[in-house]
């Protein structure tokens, strides 16, 4: 296992750490932009209050509910709409990395759970207007959900544009290590785009 990893039972185990759940919801697309640039797949981040880019979801208790009840209860807060996760959703398990946005006072350890869903372009569509209008969180926690451009367009713009913008704790990973396993994207395409993204915050 990669370093920090550590499997669903084993972060269970620690009753004295924190316990995060977060989501990648996405859908495949026909739209085009400017009729002529494939979108392809919708994949649904967020603008945080901290002005962070990060995933849908929130802090969990396992004593008092399952990791998955947390990241529903969290999801509605934040989206506005009920959309439940399950098990066969779960992806990973980490340690959060430290990070000099997230030092926080607290001194318990903080454990990211990752989920990945896909869902209808409808649900999609759905999502993102009861997280603009009737989500508790929206203005406060939540600045806005936002769409991960999967594209390049002309002037090497895009994808790689939105990848240098930053992001909470290791959500910029578990974005790029989630497209290439779920091929929403191809190796080359990521290293051109990871590439030119350094460039833009040289
Ligand atoms: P409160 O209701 O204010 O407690 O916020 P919350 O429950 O919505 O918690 P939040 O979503 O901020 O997540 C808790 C912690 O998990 C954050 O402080 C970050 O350190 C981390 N975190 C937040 N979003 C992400 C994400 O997308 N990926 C990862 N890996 N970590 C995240
Ligand atoms: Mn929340
Ligand atoms: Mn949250
Ligand atoms: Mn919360
Ligand atoms: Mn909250
Ligand atoms: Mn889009």
């Amino acid at each position: 296992m990669a370093s920090g990893q550590l499997s669903r039972e084993e972060a269970l185990e620690c009753s004295s750490s924190r316990h995060a759940c977060h989501v990648m919801l996405y859908s495949d697309t026909a739209s085009q932009l400017f009729g002529r640039t494939p979108i392809r797949h919708i994949v649904l981040m967020q603008m945080r209050f901290d002005g962070l880019l990060g995933f849908p979801g929130g802090l969990v208790d396992p004593s008092e509910e399952t990791l998955e009840d947390g990241l529903t209860r969290e999801l509605l807060e934040e989206l506005g709409v009920a959309v439940p996760v399950s098990v066969e959703d779960y992806v990973e398990s980490r340690f959060a990395p430290s990070h000099p946005h997230t030092s926080s006072s607290s001194s318990s350890p903080l454990i990211l759970h990752f989920y990945v869903k896909k869902i209808e372009e409808e649900h999609i569509r759905e999502i993102e207007k009861a997280a603009a209008s009737t989500a508790a969180d929206h203005g406060l926690e939540v600045l806005g959900m936002v769409r991960v451009p999967l594209y390049s367009t002309k002037s090497h713009a895009g994808f790689s544009c939105f990848l240098s913008h930053s992001f909470i704790g290791n959500a910029r990973s578990q974005l790029v290590d989630s497209l290439l396993r779920l091929h929403l994207v191809s190796p080359g395409e990521l290293r051109r785009a990871l590439r030119s993204s350094q460039r833009m915050n040289a």
